[in-house]
C-alpha cells in the first residue's frame, strides 16, 4: 500500500483554513483519493482536551515554554493515534494548522527560540514533515476583523496584539521563501471563490505532478 501525503493548511487567524479544508477534501475525494481531515491543536480526543485547556482565556499569562510542551503532547498523541495510522493505511491527510503555526505563534509571536522548537519536531514527528503546506496569507487586521465577525468571545491566542500576528505572519513567510518544494502561499485577501480557486489550483498541481512521476 502507498503511504498517503500529509497536506497541512497555515496561516493567522481568520486567513480561511477552517473554510478551506472541506473543498480541499471534496477535491482531493474526486480525484479518488480516500482522505482524513484533521486540525491542530486537537484532533484526537486526548489532544482536543488539551486544545481546551491551551485555549481557555482563564489561562492568559500561560509560561511560554508550558504552552510550547502542552502543543506538542497534543500533537504526539494525534501523529500516533491518528495521522501516522491513516498515512500508513494510504489515506491523504489534511490539517488544519500543524508545526508551522508552532514556529509562527510561539517562536515569531511568544519569541521562542526557533532551534529549540526544532529539537521538539525531531523528538515528536521523527523526520515526518508535511509534503506540502498551504499558506493562507493577509494582514492581520484583515484576518482578526474576519476572525471576530465569526466568533464570539475571542479564545486566547486571538486576544494577542497585531504585533504578535505580524511577527507570526512573517515567520510564515519566511519558510514559504526558504522551502519553496513544499510551500505555497495563498493570496488570502482575495474572495472567498478566487482563495478556493487558488487553493484548488495548487492542490491540483501537486496531485499531478505525482501522478505523472508515478
Ligand atoms: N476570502 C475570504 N473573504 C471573506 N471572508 C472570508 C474569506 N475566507 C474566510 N472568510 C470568513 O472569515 C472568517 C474566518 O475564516 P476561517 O474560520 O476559515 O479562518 P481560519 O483561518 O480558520 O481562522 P482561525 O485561525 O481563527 O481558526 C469566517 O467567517 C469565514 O467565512
Ligand atoms: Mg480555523
Amino acid at each position: 500500500m502507498r503511504r498517503g501525503r500529509f497536506i497541512t493548511l497555515e496561516g493567522i487567524e481568520g486567513a480561511g483554513k477552517s473554510t478551506q479544508i472541506a473543498p480541499l477534501a471534496e477535491l482531493l475525494r474526486a480525484r479518488g483519493l480516500e482522505v482524513l481531515t484533521t486540525r491542530e491543536p486537537g484532533g484526537s480526543p486526548l489532544a482536543e482536551r488539551l486544545r481546551t485547556l491551551l485555549l481557555d482565556p482563564d489561562h492568559q499569562g500561560m509560561p511560554a515554554t508550558t504552552e510550547l510542551l502542552l502543543l506538542f503532547a497534543a500533537r504526539s498523541d494525534h501523529l500516533e493515534r491518528r495521522i501516522r495510522p491513516a498515512l500508513e493505511a494510504g489515506r491523504w491527510v489534511l490539517c488544519d494548522r500543524f508545526t508551522d503555526s508552532t514556529y509562527a505563534y510561539q517562536g515569531g509571536g511568544r519569541g521562542i527560540d526557533p532551534n529549540r522548537i526544532a529539537v521538539l519536531e525531531d523528538l515528536v514527528q521523527d523526520s515526518l514533515r508535511p509534503d506540502l503546506t498551504l499558506v493562507f496569507d493577509l494582514p492581520p487586521e484583515l484576518g482578526l476583523g474576519r476572525a471576530k465577525s465569526c466568533l464570539g468571545q475571542g479564545d486566547r491566542f486571538e486576544s494577542e496584539s497585531r504585533r504578535f500576528f505580524a511577527a507570526a505572519r512573517a515567520v510564515y513567510l519566511e519558510r514559504a521563501r526558504a522551502n519553496p518544494r513544499r510551500y505555497r502561499v495563498i493570496d488570502a485577501t482575495a474572495p472567498l471563490a478566487e482563495v478556493k480557486r487558488a487553493a484548488a489550483a495548487e492542490l491540483n498541481a501537486f496531485v499531478d505532478a505525482l501522478e505523472f512521476r508515478s
